[in-house]
């Protein structure tokens, strides 16, 4: 059995289609979205759509949840922007859609899919510290929980007591060990930030307990075109090609 896993969409119409037609192509036997579904990028109405046709399994992230209602007061004027434009291009089904959506789901309670980290929704495991903390914390409170799915900082990130993997800029399989609890964030589909522009997803195949990272090249330049023309600030434009 084959899961398709990615999150960090953020409205990025011409990646989620590239990704999905990968998923398609490797026959994938349930999708998961690890949540931000919509916010940076200028398609989120058509991303939800696609995302509900093909019946993939969501929960919500931060950016989904600001859209829908609960907007965090720290949060920085061109995401507020692009927040009020979401809300704008969203219909009422599409935002009951967003606002219905779960902060986690489990599969068969062995495999975990959160947006932040485990402890918390908005977590960010953005250190050595915070990944332990957290692996101790799955050891302890949720011992049956083999792998995590996260998302959140935009790092294809493979993490355990055994092993750190960051270096996952191209396409690559990681034989995972069933000795050990794992934390994996399969990095963003529409806004990767690790220097690496080219779009991120993973295949998870539970029989050999293995993970193939792909990273794909999608069209950037439309996406960016359709940044600017929606009058959104040129900076989120600017990065997707840098990959930060
Ligand atoms: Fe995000």
């Amino acid at each position: 059995m084959k899961f398709g896993i990615f999150g960090d969409i953020h409205a990025n119409l011409e990646a989620l289609s590239t990704v999905l037609d990968l998923m398609k192509q490797e026959k994938v036997d349930q999708i998961f979205c690890l949540g931000d579904i919509v916010g940076y990028n200028a398609n989120p109405a058509e991303c939800i759509e696609l995302l509900r046709k093909q019946e993939v399994l969501c929960i919500s992230g931060n950016h989904d949840r600001f859209t829908s209602g609960e907007v965090d007061a720290v949060i920085r004027a061109e995401t507020r922007q692009v927040i009020e434009y979401t809300r704008r291009a969203l219909s009422d089904d599409q935002m009951d859609f967003i606002a219905s959506l779960p902060e986690e789901r489990s599969w068969q309670d062995i495999f975990l899919f959160v947006h932040g980290s485990p402890r918390h929704k908005d977590e960010y495991i953005n250190s050595l510290q915070v990944a332990r903390s957290n692996l101790n914390l799955l050891r302890r409170e949720k011992p049956y929980v083999a792998i995590c799915f996260y998302g959140h900082t935009h790092l294809p990130y493979v993490i355990s007591s055994k092993e750190i993997i960051t270096d996952i800029h191209y396409t690559k399989t990681i034989e995972l060990d069933k000795k050990f609890t794992y934390l994996i964030n399969t990095g963003s589909v529409g806004q990767p930030r690790d220097q690496c522009p080219l779009a991120s997803c993973a295949i998870f195949d539970i029989d050999q307990h293995n993970i193939t990272y792909y990273r794909l090249k999608y069209d950037i330049t439309t996406t960016q075109k359709k940044i600017i023309d929606n009058g959104l600030d040129p900076k989120l434009a600017s990065r997707l090609e840098k990959g930060r």
